[in-house]
């Protein structure tokens, strides 16, 4: 199962995730990153922004995938995934432009971007470190609930609970877009270590759903527990649901300090 890391707050959660970043880095100047958008990263990167500076870590050769992207929102929009990508990771990180990709969400290429996208990944040799969130719906990427666990990237209908969730970023609920490109769950469980973030108690049932539920479908996030290293880094509010968290908690205070998340 993953390894549950409770912490006080997102601060706490931006510290091991760019701990885990900058050991990566260090030892593969090209790793292969998984970028998720959405708010749940954002302390992140601003976090791994200024370690990267006040280092002077060489980033020009990381290599970046984003998890998904709008169908129909030109990349120029401010809200498309490939504006959001290049405004909060590749400027402030000064990641390589070329170097970072986001599925083509053009209608009009459509047919192709899915299998283009999974064929870039495989020859860039596979995602090292993926960044998750989770929706309310239990999505990872944008798989939303009946994806299969074995998809690969496709276009997907968003649910209309993330859209709605979505439209605070919009003028208004009906301009979020209702479909989306996503990196399938299987695409997703080929990555060599999911870290999954989460924060507040909206996001509770969707983790407790994830960590402890069945493995379905019907939980898209419950596919994390297929994975041999999969870190999930939530704060109190998340983890209210979870059964175990007690032992997760003890777990995680006695655990080796070379072992790393
Ligand atoms: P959020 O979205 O980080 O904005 O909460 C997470 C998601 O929908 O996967």
């Amino acid at each position: 199962m993953a390894e549950v890391v409770i912490v006080r707050d997102e601060e706490a959660a931006a510290t091991l995730v760019t701990a885990a970043m900058l050991e990566l880095i260090r030892r593969k100047p090209d790793a292969v990153v998984g970028l998720a958008t959405g708010s749940t990263p954002l302390a992140s990167y601003r976090l791994l922004a200024t370690r990267i500076s006040d280092e002077g870590l060489d980033v020009s050769r990381v290599r970046a995938f984003a998890l998904d992207e709008y169908v129909g929102l030109p990349p120029q929009h401010p809200q498309s995934y490939r504006s959001v990508i290049t405004r909060e990771v590749i400027e402030p990180l000064r990641l390589t432009p070329d170097l970072v990709h986001v599925p083509n969400g053009d209608p009009a290429n459509i047919e192709h971007s899915a299998a283009d996208y999974e064929t870039a990944i495989r020859a860039a040799g596979g995602i090292d470190l993926q960044i998750l969130g989770i929706g309310r719906t239990g999505h990872i990427g944008f798989n939303e609930p009946g994806s299969s666990l074995a998809s690969l990237t496709r276009v997907k209908t968003l649910a209309e609970p993330t859209r709605a969730d979505n439209a605070r970023f919009f003028a208004s609920a009906a301009d979020v877009p209702t479909h989306c490109i996503t990196q399938g769950i299987g695409t997703i469980l080929r990555a060599r270590h999911l870290l999954l973030l989460a924060f507040g108690p909206a996001k509770a049932g969707a983790i407790a759903d994830a960590v402890e539920g069945p493995v379905s479908a019907t939980r898209p996030g419950s596919a994390i527990q297929l994975h041999p290293h999969a870190t999930v880094i939530v704060d109190e509010d998340a983890a209210s649901q979870l059964q175990h968290a007690d032992y997760y908690r003890h777990a995680w205070n006695n655990k080796p300090e070379w072992q790393g998340i």
